[in-house]
């Protein structure tokens, strides 16, 4: 689709699952509270749930077109879901590490459904990354970590979805930043498409880590990096300078939320009826600090983006809601007993 802003050629094999063109939701709610505009981008549509599959489908189809057979990536879980899945649909072969017990359910079953063979490390995602940087080269498989650079190619088509949806670049983007590959792949989408003139202004780059794995608000590596939202539990971003010079060239910026402001905001959109996952909430957790600090315009055009899907999270979602269902007996009376009565 957007193929003339990519490196595809007619060596490329043709690879997809159909990913991209997810919905971009209006939410009343939000739009209501900042007196303007507000869009969720919501990536958990794409086939594995997550962004993360714009970006895997080049880099799996690069790395086939060059000849490799296995591909390698660290994750968090949603890289390594999606590096399954395009491996799979390739007919190669995914390793996968990822840090021991961090990784959300859904995730890992979605790499052990797909047939990636997964290594569990005792460490961090950093650390992971660490091994995957040591052991690809001699062990010839291509890294499909955001290291490579046909990642954030494919992650651009995000940025172009949401100017041809709106006609126009947003005022401002809020994304949650993990590896910081996102945002600088954001950033590259919305310079390329000004300069093929099909927009004529770029929004402000508005980029959110939690606040106990916040290296690039800190200006310096976390070494122990803490946060429920696991999908950006990270503490060395390996993009950390192209999404510095994302937020100072788009007079935006790089800011802190914690777990707290996180569950908050999970909890706002999904009573809009969007189900995100926690680190995908992080973008809203920090439009609702920017709405409270006086910093979104009225009538401004604002994109929030939804990173995953909350069904990957099964076990944060039920840790928020302690008692999810009251079991009954099976009556008429019990079940409106149950509800109250009152209907
Ligand atoms: N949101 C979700 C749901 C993610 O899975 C990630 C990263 C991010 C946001 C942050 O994006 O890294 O480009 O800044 N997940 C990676 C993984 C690290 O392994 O799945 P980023």
């Amino acid at each position: 689709m957007y193929k003339e802003f990519l490196p595809v050629t007619e060596n490329t094999p043709s690879l997809t699952l159909a990913e991209g063109n997810t919905p971009l939701i209006l939410s009343e709610y939000l739009s209501h509270l900042a007196n303007a505009t507000v869009y969720l981008k919501y990536e958990g549509a794409n086939p594995t749930g997550s962004f993360k599959d714009r970006g895997m489908v080049l880099a799996v189809a690069k790395a086939k077109e060059l000849g490799a057979r296995v591909v390698v990536c660290a994750s968090t879980g949603n890289t390594s879901a999606s590096a399954a899945a395009y491996a799979a649909r390739a007919g190669m072969r995914a390793v996968v590490l990822i840090p021991d017990g961090y990784v959300a359910l859904g995730k890992l079953a979605q790499a052990m459904v797909y047939g990636a063979d997964i290594i569990a490390i005792r460490g961090n995602f950093d650390d992971a990354l660490q091994r995957v940087r040591d052991i690809a080269e001699p062990a010839g498989m291509t890294i499909v970590n955001s290291i490579n650079p046909y990642r954030l190619d494919g992650q651009q088509s995000a940025a172009f979805e949401i100017c041809d949806a709106l006609g126009s670049a947003p005022d401002q983007l809020y994304i949650p930043v993990g590896n910081a590959g996102n945002i600088s792949a954001y950033w590259k989408g919305f310079r390329a498409y000004l300069k093929a003139g099909r927009i004529s202004s770029v929004p402000q780059m508005c980029g959110f880590q939690a606040a106990g794995a916040a290296a690039l608000v800190h200006g310096q590596p976390v070494s122990h990096p803490e946060t429920f939202a696991t999908a950006i539990r990270i503490g060395k971003p390996a993009s950390g300078t192209l999404a510095l010079e994302a937020a100072r060239e788009s007079h935006g910026g790089i800011w802190a939320v914690t777990d707290d402001d996180i569950r908050e905001a999970y909890r706002t959109i999904a009573r809009e009826g969007i189900f995100a996952e926690p680190g995908s909430a992080a973008s809203v957790a920090g439009f609702l600090q920017r709405v409270r600090s006086g910093a979104v315009d009225k009538g401004s055009t604002v994109v929030c983006v939804l990173t995953g899907n909350g069904l990957k999270d099964p076990d944060t979602a039920m840790s928020i809601q302690p008692s999810p269902a009251r079991v009954v007996d099976n009556s008429q009376q019990a079940v409106l007993d149950a509800i109250g009565g009152s209907l």
